[in-house]
């Protein structure tokens, strides 16, 4: 017991970061297990940093009914590109489903799952889940790639054998189609204009719909998953548009 308290007041005095650290695990296997599991989760990430304060990079439990947390913590704001990361979640409880590596809102509402664990559902409590999520770019740039462009299929019109309006966004060719790319259904705008997305031929396309094209884009992201991409692109124009 004495020990539990020492470690506590050990984390108390260094602040919170400092128990990520492989402390809270210490309590762990000292203290007889309660109730709920613990996870360790490690990985290598890149691009963290080019998300805004408003969207946090979380390890987080969800169960399958809700979109918020139950449990979460936060990958350190200034986490270095290429650093191994190492996170523990600790007393994470039974309802949840799976453990996941997202972005959310203040709210702690999901926006985006950026890798997803599937708890099985023998998982048994005294055993520690050990996941390592490797090598991952979390940029923002390419989280909107993987889940619009790609995820979206925008490619389906949009590639360099059927590229409607001329613009090729298939993986290879999305970031160079667009950023500072002409617009040719409107030459007046860039297709992205860096700092600037209302100005920005694409993100006017998917919000206002642009009289000049004949073809129904904001209808895509009308639903919640895809209505949180408008505002995550948004600010990521706004935020430079970097890659
Ligand atoms: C079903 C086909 C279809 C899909 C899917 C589609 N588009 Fe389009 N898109 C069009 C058509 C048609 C035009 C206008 C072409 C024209 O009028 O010549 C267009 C034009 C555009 C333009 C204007 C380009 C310019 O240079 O002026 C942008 C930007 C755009 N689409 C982005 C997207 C994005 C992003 C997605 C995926 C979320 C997407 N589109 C999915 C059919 C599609």
């Amino acid at each position: 017991m004495r020990t539990f308290i020492t470690i506590i007041a050990v984390c108390m005095a260094f602040a919170l970061q400092s128990c990520d650290d492989g402390l809270i695990q210490e309590v762990q296997q000292h203290t007889p297990v309660s109730s709920g599991y613990t996870a360790v989760v490690t990985g290598t990430f890149k691009g963290q940093t080019s998300w805004p304060s408003r969207y946090s990079i979380v390890v987080a439990g969800f169960n399958e009914n809700s979109d918020y947390a139950i449990i979460q913590k936060t990958l350190a704001a200034k986490n270095k590109d290429d650093k191994q990361i190492r996170m523990v979640l600790s007393n994470i409880s039974d309802t949840t489903r799976t453990l996941e590596i997202a972005v959310v809102n203040s709210l702690r509402k999901r926006l985006v799952t950026l890798y997803s664990y599937a708890i099985p559902t023998n998982q048994d409590a005294k055993d520690t889940i050990r996941l390592d999520v490797g090598e991952m770019d979390i940029s923002m740039f390419e989280t909107i790639n993987s889940n619009v462009f790609q995820g979206m299929n925008c490619s389906r019109c949009h590639s360099s054998s059927t590229a409607a309006a001329h613009l090729d966004l298939t993986n290879a060719n999305a970031y160079m189609s667009i950023v500072n790319g002409q617009s040719s259904k409107n030459p007046d705008f860039m297709r992205i204009k860096p700092d600037d997305a209302d100005s920005s031929y694409l993100y006017r396309v998917i919000t206002t719909g642009t009289p000049e094209v004949g073809y129904n884009h904001p209808a895509l992201f009308v639903d919640d998953k895809h209505a949180a991409f408008v505002s995550i692109i948004k600010n990521w124009i706004d935020n430079g548009a970097k890659k």
